[in-house]
């Protein structure tokens, strides 16, 4: 039987693509259930092409929605890929260790309440790091914090703006989260990766 997988997002949801894409043909896992808070969110059209049933919350902050939608389509895993809103606690406590997200940076550095977006890439520009990456990581109840499953550098090159750093991370993030999944799906649970993925293969 396949992992059930919900994918909760905000915006344009090139994450969702690239998981639904490489899951195309894959039988350990599927997405059966994509979930936002926003009707217009870009991520919603991929949904649709796949021809993944999507929920726009009429209250992203109400659990029962969330469990509702949750159980009725047998979720096993659900994967935040540019979630903008706070998972409500009881979705947490009734999917722990069971919630994965996606951040673009290298955490514990340059996560928590307000670091998302272009904002996060700035922060790394001003503090003068020169790799940055992306950090797939288990959710709890607080922001960015969870215990790190796997992670993938990207360099930060001289002359780099938060744009040019947001689009090279962005295609990192795009291998890393459907490496993740798979190792999910094989183990059952999320699982940290064994191997490092390569930023630039
Ligand atoms: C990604 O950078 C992800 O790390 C962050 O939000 C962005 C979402 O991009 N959480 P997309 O909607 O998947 O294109």
């Amino acid at each position: 039987m396949p992992l059930k997988i919900a994918v909760c997002v905000s915006g344009g949801g090139s994450n969702l693509l690239a998981l639904l894409e490489s899951l195309r043909n894959f039988g350990g896992a599927k997405v059966v259930l994509v979930l936002s808070n926003r009707a217009t969110a870009g991520g919603l059209g991929h949904a649709k092409a796949f021809g993944v049933p999507v929920v726009v919350f009429r209250n992203p902050a109400d659990d029962a929605e969330w469990l509702e939608a949750l159980r009725q389509h047998h979720v096993d895993l659900i994967v935040l890929a540019g979630y903008l809103k706070l998972v409500p606690p009881a979705v947490i406590a009734a999917f722990r260790d069971r919630i994965i997200n996606i951040h673009p940076a290298l955490l514990p550095s340059f996560g928590g309440p307000g670091m998302y977006g272009l904002r996060v890439h700035q922060a790394v520009l001003a503090s003068g790091a020169k790799v940055s990456g992306c950090t797939v990581h288990l959710v709890d109840e607080e922001y960015d914090r969870g215990p790190i499953l796997a992670q993938s550098r990207v360099p930060v090159f001289p002359g780099d703006t938060a744009e040019t750093l947001a689009t090279r991370v962005l295609e990192a993030e795009h291998r890393l989260l459907p490496a993740v999944v798979r190792a999910a799906a094989e183990a059952g649970r999320p699982i940290p990766l064994p191997q490092p993925v390569e930023s630039n293969p």
